[in-house]
């Protein structure tokens, strides 16, 4: 890490805002001043302003049993209201809230007035297969309109979603469904990917199987199928119902129920440090407060002139706060693309732009990483003027990806917004605001009003400008999550304990402060991996790894790469018997095959090293640090406290 340090201290690149922006920007340099002198109130505010509230409420924040906050907990809202049927009544109904690009090629927009009639129909429907207030839906979709319907019609009702990504295996399905409880499962037959039809219900029929026991067979009473890819499917009779054959005929009237502003609004999972990934839990009234001020400060959203694209598929926390809640909380026009950047053939993504003369452009290092690759002729082969705004999200994003997303794709004039947050904290917390910020490529920069963060040491300690340390939330945030789901020990345990005394939360990431108090990120100091902005568990690899017939004992780090920021590298023991009979070459090829399998191909590891020992402390922890070196081709640091101080040198000959 000291070498990234050195790195960016290198980088003194500034970015003043352009005047003619910033005399038309939404966010106003007052916010500052403003949340500073009663972050509370300053919320409110936000809240009162953004947002319709059937019941005003009259206490902003209840932090009398912390870490468990409640945000306007007597006032009453409805999330799917305030996304659709309010932007109708103000006569905004034929304003196009989705372009939709499937990936073959097809496409339809979808206004305001139409998806709320989708939505109400659909809500229609979930009632009538038996789903109300509290009750958990899991959605298994692509990105198409009906996952973003399926997800305002199960909030309009009060239930509670739980979307879980397509890419993701049926093993991991089944766990997901089976901890929250599900009672329905939104699918469809399958997506395009890639110029294919990746299947998605044989994955829900497999992770509804009846293996004994209680699981998610005993909870789900029956399974919505959109029908998208057109692949040949299995049909559970009086549990699988086509989508089409009900949604289209049931009754289009449907008032809003309010609901109190801490109703469950979604679960969304993630990887922690341990095995077992945690339901994050996030409620209403405060979630879409932070969520749509976020999108319109943050982005700059003019709802009747932008057309936004936030390419993060739904099944991540950034498709459902700024491809869902807050863009359509905003009134927002979107593009919703099904498919991924290469296909019919690398550059798809800036025809996308130019077709729809996208204004606002939000995605991933990893994603610009991968397009300086391809090299600057395919983006410069379209029209990209239209484009204003751009934004990062998901890793740190290097200076040299920085300058060349606005130099090539931002024609060396749109400020770039860097932003900072995670699934936990359920929106930006840390960011320029265009118009406001001098930006520094590398830098996320500073925390939004009305968010409190530090850079600590691990006593608590402010570490000041110019030092780094850890990240923490110092006060509690409209949208930070409720708890785990099902679980509040670990909730405790996870975020709160570590600086238990200071009542901060903890991040899990590293960062630095500058000699102006900009903050740069570093990476995560837990066992938590970052591949191609998507979160991964040490642990949940090495327990899908060991779960292998041949596998005796596994350690997994997160190396980095040029494209994905960190690739997954498992070292692997294996058990003799499977080595007498298999080549170790074969053996692991089967691991990293098992891997996708088992957890779904994005933890797929991109190197398997099968070794004969594994560097262990006295007590017996395996030391990662060490595998790392080796996996990053360093040399290998300090092995005093290894039980055995030799395992390292033939790590090191057997992994060459
Ligand atoms: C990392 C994604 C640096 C960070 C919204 C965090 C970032 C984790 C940035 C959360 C950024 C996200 N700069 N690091 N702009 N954005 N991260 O839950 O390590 O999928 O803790 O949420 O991604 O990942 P998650």
């Amino acid at each position: 890490m000291s070498s990234q340090i050195d790195h960016l201290l290198d980088e003194n690149r500034r970015f003043a805002p352009d005047p003619a922006f910033a005399a038309n920007a939404v966010a106003k340099p007052e916010l500052y001043e403003r949340a500073k002198a009663d972050r509370e109130g300053f919320w409110a505010d936000q809240s009162r302003e953004l947002l319709d509230w059937s019941t005003p409420f009259t206490e902003v924040l209840d932090w009398s049993n912390p870490p468990f906050a409640k945000w306007f907990a007597d006032g009453s809202l409805n999330v799917a209201y305030n996304c659709l049927d309010r932007h109708v009544e103000a006569g905004n109904g034929d304003r196009v809230a989705l372009y939709f690009e499937g990936e073959p090629g097809d496409s339809r927009a979808v206004t305001y007035a139409e998806l709320t009639d989708e939505v109400k129909r659909l809500a229609n429907v979930l009632t009538d297969l038996g789903i109300g207030e509290g009750d958990r839906v899991a959605l298994y979709l692509p990105m198409i309109p009906e996952a973003v319907a399926s997800m305002l019609a199960v909030a309009r009702i009060g239930a509670v979603h739980s979307v879980v990504f397509g890419g993701f295996s049926a093993d991991s399905l089944r766990s997901r469904i089976d901890d929250a409880g599900a009672k329905l499962v939104i699918t469809a037959d399958g997506g395009y990917r890639k110029g294919n039809v990746s299947p998605l219900k044989p994955a829900v029929d497999q992770a509804l199987e009846d293996r004994g026991g209680l699981g998610p067979q005993a909870t789900v009473e029956h399974v919505l199928v959109v029908k998208r890819g057109g692949n040949d499917i299995d049909w559970v009779e009086d549990r699988d119902i086509w989508y089409h054959d009900v949604v289209p005929q049931a009754s289009a009237e449907h008032t809003a129920q309010a609901f109190p502003a801490e109703t469950p609004l979604f679960i969304l999972y993630t990887s922690g440090t341990t095995g077992k990934p945690k339901g994050i839990l996030h409620t209403s009234g405060g979630y879409l407060t932070q969520a749509a001020f976020t999108h319109r400060n943050v982005f700059d959203l003019h709802p009747e002139s932008d057309v936004y694209w936030c390419t993060a598929d739904i099944g991540w926390i950034t498709g459902h706060s700024y491809v869902v809640y807050g863009p359509l909380a905003n009134g927002a026009t979107q593009v919703l693309y099904e498919g991924t950047p290469e296909f019919p053939a690398p550059g798809r993504w800036w025809d996308v732009i130019e077709k729809y003369k996208v204004t606002i452009f939000y995605t991933a290092p990893t994603a610009i990483r991968g397009f300086m690759k391809q090299g600057r002729q395919i983006p410069q082969a379209r029209d990209l003027s239209s484009l204003r705004l751009l934004g990062s999200v998901g890793e740190p994003i290097n200076p040299e990806a920085w300058i060349w997303y606005r130099e090539v794709i931002g024609a060396g004039k749109t400020p770039i917004v860097d932003t900072w947050w995670q699934t936990e904290t359920g929106a930006i917390m840390v960011s320029a605001l265009p118009g406001i910020t001098e930006t520094k490529p590398g830098s996320a920069q500073v925390a939004l009003p009305g968010i409190s963060i530090d850079v600590v040491d691990e006593k608590g300690e402010q570490v000041g400008n110019g030092n780094g340390g850890l990240l923490v939330i110092t006060e509690p945030w409209p949208s930070m999550l409720r708890g785990i789901w099902g679980d509040p020990d670990r909730f405790v345990e996870t975020y709160w304990s570590m600086f238990q005394d200071n009542g901060y939360y903890f991040a899990g990431d590293g960062a630095r402060l500058d000699e102006d108090g900009d903050i740069w990120f570093l990476g995560r100091v837990d066992d938590v991996m970052n591949v191609s902005g998507h979160r991964l568990s040490t642990a949940e690899i090495e327990s899908a790894l060991v779960a292998h017939e041949a596998t005796a004992e596994a350690a997994v780090v997160g190396a980095s790469d040029e494209t994905t920021g960190q690739a997954v590298v498992a070292f692997v023991i294996l058990k003799e018997s499977f080595l007498r009979e298999n080549s170790a070459e074969g053996l692991a090829n089967d691991l990293r095959a098992w891997v996708g399998q088992q957890i779904g191909p994005i933890a797929r590891p991109r190197d398997v090293y099968i070794v004969g020992e594994l560097p262990k402390t006295r007590s017996g922890k395996i030391m990662r640090r060490l595998l790392r070196d080796v996996a990053e081709g360093r040399e290998v640091g300090d092995t005093t406290t290894l039980a055995d101080t030799a395992v390292m040198s033939v790590i090191s000959a057997q992994v060459r």
